[in-house]
């Protein structure tokens, strides 16, 4: 009766002690009568042994994977020579079957595996996330999030919860995902940006951990049409600060994560090889990264102006050398990132590659492009992971970027106010949580980093 009901990760501290344990039949085997049961129940994994009394009154063929079971029996530290998750294993002398799974017949348990065809898994993620390897990445993924949220009231920015319904585009109209409100147009959004902004006066520094919302015709490995979208806005700053805290965020992150031993032990499942980031980070502004893609051969294919590629002669794709004002594509930013080999920030992007918000950077008479305030951080494996700017903080200025947007001004009366009523100078940025559990966890898509991805179906593209 005294029996203490306890989770896998508690067990320690309850060694030689009668417990109780519910979870679910991760792997099984048995010999010579004796059964081998590795239980899970989500915080770890404990090994349990059942023989004599238990087999009385069922045998081995009524326990199979995946069901769930009670476990009731005393906690022993494993002989000498033997090892066990938490260096103990439970001898087991009561147990039930809480809910039987179908076993060897099913198509999880005897079908399903990390290798099995990608749209089979996406059918069955609701199965795939009780194996080891998925369950670890989103086990990280929580640790993840509260290191980031760490890390920002650590330096006093203060968590928000923007709205997703929303009437105003951030990244550009092609994107939206567009819904039916109450008989008015809406969005879900793309970015909590502008919201962010108000609440500077307000508030001081803000963060919000939000979902944005992307309708993206890309069939890529880092792009998902719903993401967790970790967004910060400053007040007070300069481009320089602005950068400086974007590499401290993922350093320090990463350092903290490292410095737990249960997220430093997912890590190390996940991606043995995983060292932390040197700081400080390379910065290289656009123009510098242009001169460089073509001192390295990396070419883009060439588009007529519909921006249709054109092929050669031959048929092939016709790959011609990057100029001053090419938008920098993914292959061609995979390159560059697997070159350099560590975290990099492009900065100053030419104004017509960049949303509307985004501050100029003051150009002589006549010149013919204007640069902006804005970075994208690309880290090895996946690219660009975190994209930043500081904003237009004039009232003027930010008109005249509508119109040349052909932005209709009238749903951002709010945003626009925010540059009548007290201006300053500001800057914040947007990071892919999918994108940064990627790298940290060596995954090969940002889909295998969400719990339930979103993304555009083949058969749509
Ligand atoms: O570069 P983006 O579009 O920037 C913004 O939305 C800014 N308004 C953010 C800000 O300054 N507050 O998106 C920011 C980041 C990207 O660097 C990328 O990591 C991620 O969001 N991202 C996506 N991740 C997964 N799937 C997609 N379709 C993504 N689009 C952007
Ligand atoms: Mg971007």
């Amino acid at each position: 009766p005294s029996t203490k009901k306890a989770k896998i990760s508690q067990l320690s501290e309850l060694r030689s002690q009668r417990v109780r344990v519910f979870g679910w039949v991760h792997r099984l085997r048995s010999q010579k009568g004796i059964i081998f049961l590795v239980l899970r129940d989500g915080t770890g994994y404990l090994q349990t042994v059942l023989s004599g009394v238990v087999s009385q009154t069922y045998d081995a063929l009524t326990l199979t994977l995946e069901s769930s079971v009670e476990l009731a029996g005393t906690l022993q530290v494993v002989p000498e020579g033997k090892t066990a998750p938490g260096g103990h294993e439970l001898i087991v002398d009561y147990w039930k079957v809480v809910g039987a799974a179908p076993g060897a017949d099913d198509a999880f348990t005897n079908r399903l595996n990390e290798k099995s065809d990608p749209s089979i898994q996406a059918d069955l993620r609701h199965l795939v996330i009780r194996g080891e390897t998925a369950s670890s990445v989103l086990r990280l993924r929580a640790h993840l999030l509260s290191a980031f949220r760490d890390f920002l009231v650590r330096h006093h920015l203060l968590e928000v919860t923007p709205p997703c319904l929303v009437q105003t585009q951030v990244e550009g109209g092609a994107t939206l995902f567009s819904l039916n409100y109450y008989g008015q147009p809406a969005y879900l959004t793309q970015s909590s940006q502008l919201y962010l902004e108000t609440c500077l006066p307000s508030l001081g520094d803000v963060f919000c951990v939000q979902e944005s919302f992307r309708a993206e015709n890309s069939h890529t490995r880092r792009h998902l049409s719903e993401y967790t979208h970790l967004e910060a806005e400053l007040a007070f700053l300069s481009f320089e600060d602005l950068m400086d805290h974007i590499e401290a965020v993922t350093c320090e992150t990463v350092d903290q994560l490292l410095a737990n031993p249960v997220s430093a032990g997912l890590i190390q499942q996940l991606n043995p090889g995983f060292k932390a980031p040197e700081r400080p980070f390379k910065r290289m502004s656009y123009f510098d990264a242009i001169a460089w893609l073509v001192e390295h051969g990396i070419k883009r294919a060439a588009e007529d102006a519909e921006g249709n590629v054109i092929l050669d002669e031959s048929g092939q794709v016709k790959m011609v050398d990057h100029i001053v004002g090419d938008d920098i594509a993914e292959a061609a930013e995979r390159q560059m990132t697997d070159i350099i080999g560590t975290p990099v920030f492009l900065h100053s992007f030419p104004a017509e590659l960049k949303a509307f918000y985004m501050k100029k950077i003051p150009a002589e008479e006549g010149a013919k492009t204007v640069y902006t305030e804005s970075c994208d951080l690309l880290i090895p494996n996946v690219g660009e992971v975190v994209g930043g700017s500081m904003r237009i903080s004039d009232v003027e200025e930010l008109l005249a970027a509508y119109k040349r947007e052909g932005i209709d001004p009238a749903p951002y009366y709010w945003f626009t106010d925010q540059r009548k009523y007290g201006t300053c100078e500001h800057g914040g940025y947007g990071l892919g949580v999918e994108r940064f559990l990627a790298w940290l966890a060596n995954r090969f898509t940002v889909r295998e980093c969400s719990l339930y991805p979103r993304f555009v179906p083949l058969s749509f593209v």
